[in-house]
Parts: C-alpha cells; sequence; structure tokens
C-alpha cells in the first residue's frame, strides 16, 4: 500500500524549519505539522505577532496555517506529536565544530544526534525520518545508528530532503522552487514526501537521488554559490587598479548563457550561516578522503571571502587614518548590518569582520540597520565604540567614513543633497554593493569609492 504522510512534525524552529513547515501546512490543510524546539523563546516568539525570523511574506503564510493544521510547541509538549507523526524532519543547526576532531572545518552534528536520540526514544510505528539539515555525505549512517536503539517492533527510513531557500526570499523560494531533492533508499518513502510537494511543484522539479548524493549535493550548491561570488570578487580588486567597472564586466560575462547572469554581483563578502561552514565541511571531507588539490581549490574560495572583506576595511580606513595607521577619533557610518537584505539574520555577516577590523584600528563607529535589532548588533561586540544608529541620517552625523555593507533598497534613494552636510567635510563614501546612485552622491559633492570600479571622475 503506498505511504501517505498525513501527520508531520519538524524538530528545529529556525530560518529553515519555520518558513518550510509554515508554506507546507499552508499548502496541504489536511497535512497536521506540528514544529518543536528546545528555545521556548523562539517557540513563544512563533506563537505571537512578532515572529523571530523576518522573511517577507511570511506573516501571512503563518496566520493562515496557524491554529488551523499548524502548531510550534516546545520539546516536551513536542514528544507526543513526534511519537504520532508518520514522518519527523530534523532541521536544526549544524554549525562548523569549535572543538575537538575536525574542529573549524567538520560540522557539528552534536544537535542532529540528539534530535535522532529524541526520535529513537519518542518514535512509534514506522516513521519517515528526513534530514532537512544540511549533513555532511554519509551522515545519515550516523543517524541509522542511533536510531536502531529504538524499541523493537519501532522501524525508520531515511530521507535526505536538503533546502535550497535563500533568507529575504525564503516564501518565494519555498513556494516557487527551482528544484526539491529527495535523496533515499526506498521508493515508497520517496514517493511519500514527494507526494506532500507535488500540491504545488510541478513533477519535473522533484529530483530523487541516492542518499549519498542528495547529502552531497547540497553542499556542493552552496560551494558553486560562494565560488561565483569569490569569483566575480577577485575580478573586483582587478577592476579597482585597471580603471574597469565590475558591473560592466559581470554584465558582459553573465550574458553567456552557459554561464548566466545571477550571482554575479561584486561585494564586501558572502555571508550567512551556511557559505563558509558548508564550504569548510566540504573541504574536511575531501581532506578526509585524502584529495588534498580538492580541498584546496575550494579553500581558496573562503580565503579569497576573508581577503575581501580585510581589503573593504583597509579601503574604508586609508583616507582617514593618521600617519601610524590609527582610526583613533574618527567616527564610521556603518549602513547595513545584516548579511544581505531582507532579513533580519547577522550570522556570519561580513559586516561584522569589517567592524571588527575598524574598531581594532581606534575607530568608533556608527551601525544602521532596518531590521537587526540593537540588541543583535550589540550582543556581536565586547568592545566599546559601537553605536547604534536608529536612522541612517543618525548614523552619517559627524562621520568621517561611510561604508553601506548591506543592500537594503532604502540606502539606494537617500537623499545625499540632504544629508551631505551631516558628514566631516572630505568623508569618503565606500558602497560595499554598488547600490548608491552614483551620481547622485557626487552631485552632492561627496566623493564615493564603489566596489570593483576604477577611479572615478571627481575622486
Ligand atoms: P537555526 O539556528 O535558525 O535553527 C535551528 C533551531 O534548532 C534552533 O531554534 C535550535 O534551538 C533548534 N534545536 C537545536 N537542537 C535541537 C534539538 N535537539 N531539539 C529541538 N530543537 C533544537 O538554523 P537554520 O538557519 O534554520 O538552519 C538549520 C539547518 O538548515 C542547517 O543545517 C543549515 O545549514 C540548513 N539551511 C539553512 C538555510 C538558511 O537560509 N538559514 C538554508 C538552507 C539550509
Ligand atoms: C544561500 C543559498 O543561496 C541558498 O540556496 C541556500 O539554501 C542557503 O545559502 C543555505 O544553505 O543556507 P543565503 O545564504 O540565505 O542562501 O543567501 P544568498 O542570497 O545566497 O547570499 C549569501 C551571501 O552572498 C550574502 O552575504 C550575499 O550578500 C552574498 N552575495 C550573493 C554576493 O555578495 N553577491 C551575489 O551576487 C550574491
Amino acid at each position: 500500500m503506498p505511504l501517505s504522510l498525513r501527520k508531520i512534525a519538524c524538530i528545529g524552529a529556525g530560518y529553515v524549519g519555520g518558513p518550510t513547515m509554515a508554506v507546507i501546512a499552508d499548502r496541504c490543510p489536511d497535512i497536521d505539522v506540528t514544529v518543536l524546539d528546545l528555545n521556548a523563546e523562539r517557540i513563544a516568539a512563533w506563537n505571537s505577532a512578532d515572529l523571530p525570523v523576518y522573511e517577507p511574506g511570511l506573516a501571512a503564510v503563518v496566520s493562515r496555517a496557524r491554529g488551523r493544521n499548524l502548531r510550534f510547541v516546545g520539546q516536551t509538549e513536542g514528544a507526543a506529536y513526534v511519537a504520532a507523526a508518520d514522518a519527523v524532519f530534523i532541521s536544526v543547526n549544524t554549525p562548523t565544530k569549535t572543538e575537538g576532531e575536525g574542529a573549524g572545518k567538520a560540522s557539528d552534528l552534536r544537535y542532529v544526534e540528539s534530535c535522532a536520540r529524541f526520535i529513537a526514544t519518542h518514535a512509534t510505528g514506522h516513521t519517515i525520518v528526513i534530514e532537512k539539515s544540511t549533513m555532511p555525505v554519509r551522515a545519515a549512517d550516523c543517524i541509522k545508528s542511533i536510531l536502531a536503539t529504538a524499541r523493537p517492533g519501532v522501524t525508520f527510513d531515511i530521507l535526505s530532503n536538503p533546502e535550497f531557500l535563500a533568507e529575504g526570499t525564503a516564501i518565494r523560494d519555498l513556494e516557487l522552487p527551482d528544484r526539491v531533492l529527495i535523496g533515499g533508499e526506498r521508493p515508497e518513502s520517496i514517493a511519500a514526501l514527494a507526494e506532500i510537494y507535488r500540491r504545488w511543484v510541478p513533477a519535473e522539479r522533484i529530483l530523487s537521488t541516492g542518499l549519498w548524493s542528495a547529502e552531497l549535493s547540497k553542499l556542493v550548491a552552496n560551494a558553486f554559490l560562494a565560488q561565483r561570488v569569490s569569483s566575480i570578487n577577485s575580478i573586483s580588486a582587478l577592476c579597482e587598479v585597471t580603471g574597469a567597472d565590475v558591473e560592466e564586466v559581470a554584465a558582459v560575462v553573465g550574458a553567456d548563457s552557459r554561464i548566466g547572469p545571477k550571482f554575479l554581483r561584486a561585494s564586501v563578502g558572502f555571508g550567512g550561516s551556511c557559505f563558509q561552514k558548508d564550504l569548510l565541511s566540504l573541504i574536511y571531507i575531501s581532506e578526509s578522503y585524502g584529495l588534498t588539490e580538492v580541498a584546496a581549490y575550494w579553500q581558496q574560495v573562503v580565503d579569497l571571502n576573508q581577503w575581501q572583506k580585510r581589503r573593504f576595511a583597509d579601503l574604508i580606513a586609508a583616507p582617514i587614518a593618521d600617519g601610524a595607521g590609527s582610526l583613533r577619533g574618527r567616527r564610521i557610518a556603518i549602513l547595513g548590518f545584516a548579511f544581505k537584505k531582507d532579513t533580519n539574520d547577522v550570522r556570519e555577516t561580513p559586516a561584522m569582520d569589517v567592524c571588527r577590523r575598524l574598531l581594532a584600528r581606534g575607530a568608533t563607529l556608527a551601525v544602521h540597520d532596518y531590521r537587526v535589532t540593537p540588541e543583535s548588533v550589540r550582543s556581536e561586540f565586547a568592545a566599546q565604540g559601537v553605536e547604534v544608529a536608529a536612522t541612517p541620517e543618525a548614523a552619517l552625523a559627524g562621520a568621517d567614513g561611510v561604508a553601506v555593507l548591506t543592500e537594503w533598497s532604502a540606502y539606494a534613494t537617500l537623499d545625499w543633497a540632504r544629508l551631505a552636510g551631516r558628514l566631516k567635510v572630505g568623508a569618503v563614501i565606500h558602497d560595499g554593493r554598488n547600490i548608491l546612485d552614483a551620481g547622485a552622491v557626487r552631485r552632492a559633492g561627496l566623493i564615493l569609492r564603489s566596489i570593483g570600479r576604477g577611479a572615478q571622475p571627481n575622486a
């Protein structure tokens, strides 16, 4: 008899678990969806009007499904829902290990293992366990061995269903995915999960592979995306010294249909919780199989990104540092702290690296962001010298330099003619995202330096 998933549970109510389950519940009113998390504060926020994740469109999806067939519960209450579930998604964090074997590179699977133990303890009958978290290839073996400790008569099958959503566009990505990937060993389990996605995803976009290919494909997809950013960022430095314009170069290169135009925006560097950790995981896996050249190849994508962030901070410092290179007494306005626009997420944000480097040279910073809370900014810095500004205007007051670090659309329309007088005379504006209206900035009599653009007429 074909399997049918009527009740599902998801462990982990984060940036992936919350939005993904909300969209499934929205699209499948007949499926009962429970999301559980150890973090009681997060669960309370999911049950409130002030959701813990900012994503365009998310609030509407949650409000349609919550209280109907979608619920967010704490871990203790969640046990009964896991027991009743036909399928349990694991959507917890898989950060880079900070200690033990592989520290600094390998994925830390302790949260996933703890979920597997929780499922082994509470599941009843037959349950499909679905890896939604990004895992190292062959991680399913480790989950299987933990599930094998369950009571007699309780059985499991494992699927890998990695998530490809990007923050800021999560709802659109979930509702109109390029592809859904389901890796597994038993066709009936793959078909049962595919049946859920089929409610809104065309069949040809639901790809099925073996378990190991699915696990590895997710790491490789992120590695390829990060590689494009590092590739264009390497060229941004070359453009700056040669007088070429990286946007023009990217447009020409991207017009080749074999290359494509997306993901070629030069920037202050890539950030976010996943690109670096997934690259490091791929590097660690390659090293552990003795593939040193493969590891070195991907390591360069990480190294170039670190270099780009340092390079950008040093460009901000150069015109205002004293003879000894110090920025003491200098105030720098930081416009944007999230790792990209339309999210409140600051994990691995390039803004942090840039800010830390400027602080280390003695600068004081005034940080503005449209969605990152002041507490979130302050919690990232142990050091003094960081003020959180409520508006871009407040951040700019008395600034010796300005850095645009997140591409919030509202920064693109700032009225520089009005704002120019707030800056110190001679202040340079560094656009780390190439979103400012260069003409408007220059007409206001200000000096603009854009990432990947050679010397400009009034510079
Ligand atoms: P997150 O940190 O936002 O959320 C993870 C949640 O899991 C947290 O709320 C945490 O409290 C909870 N948790 C941890 N251990 C638990 C346990 N044993 N029981 C119950 N809850 C537990 O992480 P995220 O950004 O949602 O990422 C989750 C996974 O998805 C990661 O593997 C990540 O690589 C992958 N991923 C993330 C994104 C993204 O855009 N953030 C996109 C695709 C894939
Ligand atoms: C990325 C992938 O795009 C998702 O497919 C994947 O599911 C997710 O990682 C994950 O596994 O976590 P995300 O990190 O949310 O999504 O956001 P991206 O749009 O990929 O941006 C990542 C970083 O690269 C950001 O800092 C962004 O500003 C930067 N970027 C992106 C550039 O600097 N230039 C570009 O052209 C594109």
